[in-house]
C-alpha cells in the first residue's frame, strides 16, 4: 500500500488529532501545513515534523507530492477550500459540518466526482466501539420494531470558547450548539434511525453572547414512522456532562453514554445474544470528548485511496445530518414543521 503525503489546513483546537492520527499511520505522513496565523503552522510543522508551512493554501496545494488535504478551519470555509483542494487533484478530509449550506455541501460532493478525488467528513464518533456494536445490532434487526430514539448532547463551552475565536457561534462560520456540536449525535441519530420526514424545532441563545443558538431541542418523525427528539446545548453547568444515544425498539433498548456516546449504559435485547465480557470489550475511556475516532478515519481513508474504495463516511453521509440541522434552523425561523422531500437524505 502507498504512504499518502498529507496536508493539513488550520493549525487550531482540532487540527492535533489529525496531525496525531497522520502521524500514528504507518501509511501516513504529514509533509504541510497552513494557517493564516503563520506562528500556529511553524508550531504544527516543527512539532509533527512536516516538511513545509504556509499561510495561503492555495500555495499548499502546489506543494509537489501532496495526496490529502485535510481541512480543519471555521466551518464556512470548508467547501471552498475543499473544492480547490478537488481541482488541484487532492484528496479531501473534511472537518464537521461539511459546509454550512446544502448547496455548498453539493458544490463539493460534486468537485470531488468530478475531479476523481475520495472525500470523507470527520464524523468520527461513528467508529466508536459502542456505536459499531449499536449498529450491528441495528443491521441484525434486533431491535424489532423501532419506537423511538432521542440524541442529547449537555456539554459546556464557557463564553471564553467563544471569544477566543470570533467566528465560533456567528452564522456566517460556524452556528450554534446544533451546527457545531450536535451535529455529530445528530449524525449517529440519523444513521441509526433512516431518513427523515419532517421535523420541528425551537432555539435559544440563552446564556453566550453569540449569534446562533446555545441550547436547541428538535422533534422528529422518520421515515419508517418511528420518532425522534434531540437535545442539544452548550451551556451546562459546570463542565461536559453527556452525549448520549438512546434508542428504543419493540425487542431491544440501548443507551450509549458517556461524554461522547464511548460507553454502554444499558444494553438489553429480547434475544440475549450476549457473551460474558462482550460489553466491558467496547467501553471506551475518552480524555475528551474528540474520543479516537480520527485515527480509525484515517486508516479508513488511506485504504479508501489505495483500492478506490469509498470511504466509510463520504460526502453524501456526511451531508445527511447537515440537512436535518438546517430544516430546525427553517422550522425556528418559520415557525413550522419542515417536511423532506421523498428524494432527500
Ligand atoms: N470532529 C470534531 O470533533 C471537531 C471538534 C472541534 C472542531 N471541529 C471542527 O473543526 C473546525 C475547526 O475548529 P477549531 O475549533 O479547531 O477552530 P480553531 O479556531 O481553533 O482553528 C481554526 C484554525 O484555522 C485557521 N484559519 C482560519 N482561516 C484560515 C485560512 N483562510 N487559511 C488557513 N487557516 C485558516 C485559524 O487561524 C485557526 O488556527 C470547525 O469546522 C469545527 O466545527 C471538529
Amino acid at each position: 500500500m502507498r504512504k499518502l503525503n498529507f496536508g493539513i489546513i488550520g493549525c487550531g483546537r482540532i487540527a492535533y488529532k489529525h496531525a496525531e492520527a497522520i502521524k500514528k499511520n504507518e501509511k501516513a505522513n504529514l509533509l504541510c501545513v497552513c494557517d493564516v496565523v503563520e506562528e500556529r503552522a511553524v508550531e504544527y510543522k516543527n512539532k509533527y515534523g512536516a516538511e513545509a508551512h504556509y499561510i495561503d493554501y492555495h500555495e499548499m496545494l502546489e506543494h509537489p507530492g501532496l495526496d490529502v488535504v485535510n481541512i480543519c478551519t471555521p466551518s464556512g470555509l470548508h467547501a471552498e477550500m475543499g473544492i480547490a483542494a478537488a481541482k488541484a487533484g487532492k484528496h479531501v478530509i473534511v472537518e464537521k459540518p461539511m459546509a454550512l449550506s446544502l448547496k455548498d455541501a453539493d458544490d463539493l460532493i460534486n468537485a470531488c466526482e468530478e475531479n476523481g478525488v475520495k472525500l470523507a467528513v470527520c464524523f468520527q464518533n461513528r467508529f466508536n466501539p459502542p456505536v459499531q456494536k449499536l449498529r450491528r445490532a441495528l443491521e441484525d434487526g434486533r431491535f424489532g420494531k423501532l419506537t423511538h430514539a432521542s440524541a442529547v448532547i449537555r456539554w459546556f463551552r464557557p463564553q471564553d470558547y467563544y471569544d477566543q475565536a470570533p467566528w465560533r457561534g456567528t452564522w456566517a462560520m460556524d452556528g450554534g450548539c446544533l451546527m457545531n456540536q450536535s451535529i455529530h449525535n445528530i449524525d449517529l441519530l440519523q444513521w441509526m434511525m433512516g431518513p427523515v420526514e419532517s421535523v420541528f424545532g425551537h432555539t435559544a441563545t440563552n446564556l453566550r453572547k453569540i449569534e446562533a443558538e446555545d441550547v436547541g431541542v428538535a422533534v422528529l418523525k422518520f421515515k419508517n414512522g418511528s420518532l425522534g427528539v434531540i437535545e442539544a446545548s452548550t451551556t451546562i453547568y459546570p463542565e461536559n456532562l453527556e452525549e448520549t444515544l438512546n434508542i428504543f425498539g419493540e425487542k431491544g433498548t440501548v443507551v450509549l453514554g458517556g461524554i461522547a456516546v464511548n460507553k454502554i449504559e444499558t444494553w438489553k435485547f429480547a434475544d440475549s445474544k450476549e457473551e460474558h465480557g462482550d460489553m466491558e470489550q467496547h467501553q471506551q475511556e475518552v480524555s475528551n470528548v474528540y474520543g479516537f475516532g480520527h485515527n480509525a478515519l484515517m486508516d479508513d481513508f488511506i485504504q479508501v485511496v489505495n483500492n478506490d474504495k469509498i470511504p466509510f463516511i463520504n460526502g453524501k453521509e456526511g451531508r445527511k445530518a447537515l440537512e436535518i440541522i438546517l430544516a430546525v434552523y427553517r422550522s425556528v425561523r418559520t415557525g413550522n414543521k419542515v417536511r423532506f422531500l421523498d428524494k432527500s437524505m
